[in-house]
C-alpha cells in the first residue's frame, strides 16, 4: 500500500516534471502577484497574454470604488484561459436598429446583449499581444499600441484581432510592435455620477490604471515603457480626450502619443438624471426604496446587473445615461473648454481622425420638419435659449443648406458630437498634428475601424462594405509609422502617399475610394468655430 502510494506520488512527481519542462517553452511573464503564461498564434507568429488581472476587481466592497492597483506576492500560475467582459448594456434605439436590421423583435435582441457570454463585475482584465521576435529580444524594447475599445461606455470589450496589425508592423524588417487591449467599467458599473455619494468617471480611472500597469509591466514582455501609444474609436476615443485634458493638463500621462478616431462625445451628459434614473428603476425592480449608493451597492449582482440593463435602456433617440462628465477633479471642465484654455497635457503627440458621415445612424430618421428638427434640438441642449436655438437653427444650419431635415440633423449632430472636437485637438496643439479624414462611402462613424484592424479578409462585411485593401494599408502603416517612430509617413514599409502636417492651413490627409487626397480639414468653419465658443460661454 505504502508502495503503491509512493509509485503513485513518484508518478505525480514526475509528471509534474513534465509539465514544468512543458511551461518552460511557453512564454510566461512574472508580474510578482501572479505568473502569467501566453498561447502562442503559430500562424502569426506572436503570444497572446489573455485575460490579465491590472487592478484589484471592483466587486463587493470595491464596487463603485476606484480601482485599486494590485499587490502582494504569488507564484500562482494564471494561464489567461478565464474570459471576462464587463456588463453590457445598450439604449433602446440602438437596439431597435438591429432589431431592425436582422428583422426580429427587439426582445431577440436585448436577450442577446444582456446574455451574452462572460459577463462580470470581475472584469479588469487586459490582453497582451507579443510578437515572438519581440518576446525573445533581450536588448532593445518595442513600441507599444493600446486599445481602448468604443461603445457609448455601455457596451463592448477588448476583443480585437490585431492579427493584421501585428503582420504589418514586421514586415521589410519592422520591429514590430506590442498590442495592448483593455476592458474598463461600462454603463452604471463605470460612470455613475451626478450626487455627493458616487465617485465620477470611475471608467477613466480604470483606463488610467490599465494605462499605469503597462507603463510598470509591458518591458516584463519586450514593449518598452517610454514608447507607447494609445488608440481608440468613438467612447474610446474620447476617453482618449478626457485623459489628455486630465487635470486641466497637471499631470503626467503614462503615454507618449494618442491616435483618437472620431471621439464620439455627448458633451452636456446629465449625471443627476443619470443618478436618479438608476435610483427609480432599481426602487422598481427590487419592490424596495433605494436612493443612495450604499443601498444600490448592497443588491445581488444579478438583481444590479438587471438595473443596469434597465437604466441604459432609457436613453433617448441617439443619446447614452451614463458617460463621462465633469466632476470638478479629474476632469475639471468640459474638454473642448480645456483645449481651448491650453489647459491640457502638450506633451501628448497626436494623429487624429474622423469620418464623412458620422452620425448617420444616431439620428432619428422620424425627423422631417422644421418643427421636429427644433424640438429635436431643443431636446438636446435643455440649457440653451430659444435665441441660441434660432441662432443654430437658422445661421450656423439654416435649412436650405440641406435636401431633407434630416441631413441637417445629422450635420448638426456629427459636428457636435463627434468631428468638431478633432478640429479643436489639432488647434490646441499648434497645428502640431496629423489629421486624416476617412471619407470612402458612406463614412459612417466606426467604419474606419474595420480599417484599422483589417486582417487580409476584405469579404467579411464588419459594417455591410468591403474594406478598399490599398486603403486599408495605408491607414494601418499610418498608425504604424506614428506608433513607432512619430511620423505616419515612417511605417516600415513606408506610406504610399504622403501623410501632411495639420499646420496652419488644415491639411488633411483624406482616404477615399481608391485614392489618397489631401485637402482642407472640412471642419475648419465657422460652424465648430461656434460650438466651442458656445461651451466656454455656456450657452450650451
Ligand atoms: C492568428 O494569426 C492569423 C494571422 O497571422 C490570424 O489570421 C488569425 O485570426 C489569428 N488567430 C487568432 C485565434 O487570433
Ligand atoms: C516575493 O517573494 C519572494 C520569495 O518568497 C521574495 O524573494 C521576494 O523578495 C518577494 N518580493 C516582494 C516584492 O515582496
Ligand atoms: C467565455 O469564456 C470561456 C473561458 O472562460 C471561453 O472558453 C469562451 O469562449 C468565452 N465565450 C465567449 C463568447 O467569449
Ligand atoms: C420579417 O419577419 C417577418 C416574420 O417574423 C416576415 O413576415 C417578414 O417578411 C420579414 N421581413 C423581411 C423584410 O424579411
Ligand atoms: C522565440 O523563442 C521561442 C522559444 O525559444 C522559439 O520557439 C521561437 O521560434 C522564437 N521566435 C523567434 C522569432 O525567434
Ligand atoms: C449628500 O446629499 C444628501 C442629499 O442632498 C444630504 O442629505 C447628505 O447630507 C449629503 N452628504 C454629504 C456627505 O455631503
Ligand atoms: C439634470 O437632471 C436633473 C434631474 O432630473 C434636473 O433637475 C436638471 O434640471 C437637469 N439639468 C439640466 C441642465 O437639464
Ligand atoms: C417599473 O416596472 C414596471 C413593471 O416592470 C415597468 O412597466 C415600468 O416601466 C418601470 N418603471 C421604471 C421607471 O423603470
Ligand atoms: C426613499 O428614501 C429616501 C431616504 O430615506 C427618502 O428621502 C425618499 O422620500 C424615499 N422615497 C420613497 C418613494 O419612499
Ligand atoms: C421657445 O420657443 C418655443 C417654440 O417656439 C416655445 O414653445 C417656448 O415657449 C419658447 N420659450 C421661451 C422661454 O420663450
Ligand atoms: C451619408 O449617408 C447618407 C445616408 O446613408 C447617404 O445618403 C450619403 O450619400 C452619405 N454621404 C456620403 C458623403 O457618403
Ligand atoms: C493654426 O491654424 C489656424 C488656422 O487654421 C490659425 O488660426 C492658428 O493661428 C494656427 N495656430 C498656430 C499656433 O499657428
Amino acid at each position: 500500500m505504502i508502495k503503491a502510494m509512493s509509485r503513485r506520488a513518484m508518478l505525480a512527481h514526475l509528471m509534474s516534471l513534465c509539465f514544468s519542462t512543458a511551461a518552460s517553452t511557453t512564454p510566461s511573464v512574472n508580474l510578482g502577484y501572479e505568473i502569467h503564461t501566453a498561447t502562442v498564434n503559430t500562424t502569426g507568429d506572436y503570444y497572446i497574454f489573455s485575460n490579465v488581472p491590472y487592478a484589484q476587481q471592483p466587486v463587493d466592497d470595491l464596487r463603485f470604488k476606484l480601482p485599486l492597483s494590485i499587490t502582494g506576492n504569488s507564484s500562482t500560475i494564471n494561464d489567461g484561459s478565464t474570459t471576462a467582459i464587463c456588463i453590457q448594456g445598450a439604449p433602446i434605439w440602438t437596439i431597435q436598429q438591429s432589431a431592425n436590421l436582422y428583422n426580429v423583435s427587439d426582445e431577440v435582441i436585448e436577450a442577446l446583449l444582456w446574455n451574452e457570454a462572460n459577463q462580470t463585475e470581475a472584469c479588469l482584465l487586459l490582453d497582451v499581444y507579443v510578437p515572438s521576435s519581440t518576446f525573445n529580444k533581450t536588448t532593445t524594447k518595442t513600441p507599444v499600441l493600446v486599445y481602448i475599445h468604443g461603445g457609448g461606455y455601455a457596451v463592448g470589450s477588448k476583443a480585437v484581432d490585431p492579427a493584421g496589425l501585428i503582420a504589418r508592423s514586421q514586415l521589410d524588417n519592422g520591429e514590430g510592435m506590442v498590442i495592448v487591449a483593455i476592458n474598463y467599467r461600462l454603463g452604471m458599473y463605470g460612470w455613475l455620477g451626478g450626487a455627493n455619494d458616487t465617485i465620477p468617471n470611475l471608467g477613466l480611472h480604470d483606463q488610467l490604471m490599465a494605462m499605469q500597469w503597462v507603463h510598470k509591466y509591458i518591458s516584463l514582455f519586450g514593449g518598452d515603457p517610454d514608447q507607447v501609444t494609445v488608440i481608440g474609436g468613438s467612447a474610446g476615443a474620447s476617453s482618449i480626450v478626457f485623459h489628455i485634458t486630465s487635470y486641466g493638463g497637471k499631470s503626467t500621462l503614462p503615454f507618449k502619443r494618442a491616435i483618437p478616431q472620431s471621439p464620439a462625445f455627448q458633451f452636456n451628459i446629465n449625471s443627476t438624471a443619470g443618478y436618479e434614473l438608476t435610483m427609480t428603476v432599481a426602487s422598481n425592480i427590487t419592490g424596495t426604496n433605494i436612493s443612495t449608493v450604499a443601498e444600490l451597492s448592497a443588491l445581488d449582482a444579478a438583481t444590479l446587473k438587471s438595473v443596469n440593463e434597465k437604466t441604459i435602456l432609457q436613453g433617448s433617440w441617439g443619446n447614452v445615461v451614463f458617460g463621462p462628465a465633469p466632476d470638478g477633479d479629474y476632469v475639471p471642465k468640459l474638454p473642448q473648454v480645456l483645449l481651448a484654455e491650453g489647459a491640457f497635457n502638450k506633451d501628448i503627440e497626436l494623429l487624429i481622425g474622423h469620418n464623412s458621415n458620422e452620425s448617420v445612424s444616431f439620428v432619428d430618421p422620424s425627423i422631417s420638419t422644421d418643427t421636429e428638427m427644433f424640438l429635436s434640438l431643443e431636446e438636446q441642449l435643455p440649457e440653451a435659449s430659444n435665441a441660441t436655438l434660432a441662432y443654430i437653427l437658422d445661421t450656423l444650419y439654416p435649412a436650405a443648406n440641406y435636401s431633407t431635415q434630416f441631413q441637417r440633423a445629422v450635420q448638426i449632430r456629427s459636428d457636435v458630437y463627434f468631428a468638431c472636437t478633432t478640429r479643436y485637438l489639432a488647434l490646441a496643439k499648434g497645428n502640431e498634428t496629423y489629421s486624416y479624414l476617412f471619407a470612402i462611402s458612406p463614412g459612417y462613424h466606426a467604419d474606419d475601424t474595420q480599417y484599422t484592424f483589417y486582417d487580409g479578409d476584405s469579404s467579411t462585411l464588419d459594417s455591410g462594405y468591403p474594406v478598399d485593401v490599398p486603403m486599408a494599408y495605408v491607414l494601418q502603416d499610418s498608425i504604424i509609422g506614428f506608433t513607432q517612430a512619430g511620423d505616419p509617413n515612417k511605417a516600415p514599409v513606408g506610406l504610399n502617399g504622403s501623410f501632411p502636417l495639420y499646420g496652419s492651413d488644415a491639411q488633411v490627409l483624406a482616404i477615399t475610394l481608391d485614392r489618397l487626397v489631401t485637402e482642407t480639414d472640412d471642419l475648419d468653419n465657422v460652424r465648430c468655430a461656434w460650438w466651442q465658443q458656445a461651451m466656454i460661454d455656456g450657452l450650451v
